[in-house]
């Protein structure tokens, strides 16, 4: 994990900010090559992985053998971390408008713990522009850090479809973006540890 743990004093821990349907799966194989901590705020949820139970019914308990996984509603653990992936809900309401609150929530949360040297990757789906125009501010105005000179940001969109148990997500082409060329690099080396079937075509956010 060239870059991500310097500088600054953290371990090359990397955490996931929402375990549904998408978070719990990448927690878990990453939890296979490093720590993990596995932030969620739904403390009956965080109760059933801890007993190797997924809440979403996808994955049987063996998912969750010969992992390195801390499952936790703290804040103060999650500043452990260097490198962290958001998979929070995105919901749309009846007319079909995104509800932000919850990725927001997420974004407030990341200001409080990232520090310089950090990354950040939303694997929420979300409209273009919003990983930018949305939840970068929030990040940057609580932090008092700089995307791009003190912390990296990227995108990289969930592909799974719940149910499909032969497209995973170690077998989907996973595509990737990063705020310049050196996070966009570092971001694919990170997500190659857990997904066989490679990146797409680099792209950068901006
Ligand atoms: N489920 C799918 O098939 C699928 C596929 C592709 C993309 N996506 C996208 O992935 C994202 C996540 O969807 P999902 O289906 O995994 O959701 P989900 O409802 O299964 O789970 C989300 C988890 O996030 C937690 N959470 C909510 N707010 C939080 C916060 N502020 N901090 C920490 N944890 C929080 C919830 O407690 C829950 O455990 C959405 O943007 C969705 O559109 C989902």
């Amino acid at each position: 994990m060239r870059h991500v743990h310097q500088p600054g004093s953290k371990k090359a821990k990397l955490a996931v900010i929402g375990l549904g349907y998408v978070g719990l799966p990448i927690a878990l194989a990453f939890a296979r090559k490093l720590s993990v901590i596995g932030f969620d705020i739904n403390e009956e949820r965080l109760d059933l992985m801890r007993k190797g139970v997924d809440p979403s019914k996808e994955l049987d308990t063996q998912a969750f053998e010969d992992t390195d996984i801390l499952f936790t509603s703290s804040v103060e653990a999650l500043k452990e971390a260097s490198f962290y992936i958001v998979a929070v809900p995105t919901p749309v309401d009846d007319k079909n408008i995104p509800d932000l609150r919850l990725i927001i929530k997420a974004s407030e949360t990341l200001g409080h713990v990232i520090e310089a040297g950090n990354y950040v990757v939303f694997e929420s789906t979300v409209y273009p522009g919003c990983t930018e125009e949305d939840c970068l501010p929030v990040i940057e105005k609580i932090s008092g850090l700089t995307m791009g000179s003190d912390f990296k940001l990227g995108y990289s969109p969930e592909r799974i479809n719940p149910g499909d148990k032969v497209h995973t997500l170690s077998s989907i082409t996973k595509i990737v973006s990063g705020c310049d060329a050196e996070a966009l690099e570092q971001i694919a080396k990170v997500y190659e540890l857990v997904v066989e079937a490679g990146y797409s075509k680099p792209l950068l956010l901006k």
